[in-house]
């Protein structure tokens, strides 16, 4: 598709300049020049540059719309079902035949039709993989697919596509294609129980996770059930956290515990009043769940 629209739209560009230039040479200023013939109403011309955008538009309008029904056509057989939902300013990724819920990095087999739904709880926004497939708006009350078959298994960058507020820019994702092998396992990660710290800093952690407000918005499998924000149950797994922005270190999580907004404005997550030591303790914990 993007070679075709390009050799087109190239091609009209050359005829055009070329068009342009010879009209700028043949007919420049010099002091003795006179008024060219003018030509008015000419049916030929009239019909000519009619015709001949309309076909070219034609020529991509075709192939565009056949991919954009192939894209969002019904799931083909052993389609891997994920619904995508889209928050302000984070991916939630849900698998409802595996269980498994996540964010921000989606982990899909390689060789294996996807079939994403998506899904817009608050304002639109549109999920946008370059090399995976295309492009497609998330808008509220409304249900889009996208449906793609990876077959090169690579980390591949995702970014919101659509101006959807203050941290647009940083609600970017990551989608994983893991070889079938690395899928399963990457399966049997997520459905195993989060580890359970008993001491240290990772338990010191758990206990200001209960004890403060993220109990209210986050989950994480068998301590909270929080529905407003990215599922915590597996955060150690990922690479990365808020809107894929940020690598997932001690220090880097530290830093958003103590003030979200600093590292994404606009973070619909408060500043919680913790201490350095909690927010250590607490990124500790949360990094410890793999
Ligand atoms: Cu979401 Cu832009």
């Amino acid at each position: 598709m993007y070679a075709l629209i390009a050799w087109a739209t190239t091609g009209v560009a050359l005829v055009v300049m070329a068009v342009l230039a010879w009209v700028l040479l043949r007919y420049r200023g010099r002091p003795d020049s006179v008024l060219p013939p003018q030509t008015r109403g000419h049916t030929g011309l009239e019909i000519a540059w009619t015709v001949v955008p309309a076909l070219v538009l034609l020529m991509i309008a075709v192939p565009t719309i056949r991919v954009i029904f192939t894209t969002q056509g019904s799931a083909p057989p052993g389609a891997l079902g994920i619904t995508v939902r889209a928050w302000q300013w984070w991916w939630e990724f849900r698998y409802p035949s595996l269980g498994i819920v996540t964010a921000n990095e989606m982990h899909v087999p390689a060789g294996r039709p996807i079939r994403l739904r998506l899904e817009g709880p608050d304002v639109i926004h549109s999920f946008w993989v370059p090399q995976l497939g295309g492009k497609r708006d998330v808008v509220p009350g409304r249900i889009n697919y996208l449906t793609f078959t990876p077959d090169a298994p690579g980390e591949y960058l995702g970014q919101c596509a659509e101006f959807c507020g203050t941290s647009h820019a940083n609600m970017r994702l990551r989608v994983m294609v893991d070889a079938p092998g690395a899928f399963e396992s990457w399966v049997a990660r997520q459905h195993a129980s989060p580890l359970e710290p008993t001491e240290g800093r990772a338990a010191e952690g758990k206990a200001v996770f209960r004890r403060n407000a993220c109990v209210g918005c986050h989950t994480i499998a068998g301590i909270s059930e929080g529905r407003l924000a990215p599922d915590l149950s597996h955060f150690g797994s990922r690479s990365t956290f808020a809107g894929a922005s940020f690598q997932a270190t001690v220090d880097n999580v530290a830093a958003w515990l103590e003030n979200p907004s600093a590292l994404k404005p606009g973070a619909k997550m408060p500043a919680l009043p913790l201490t350095k030591n909690e927010a250590d303790a607490l990124a500790a914990y949360l990094l410890s769940l793999k």
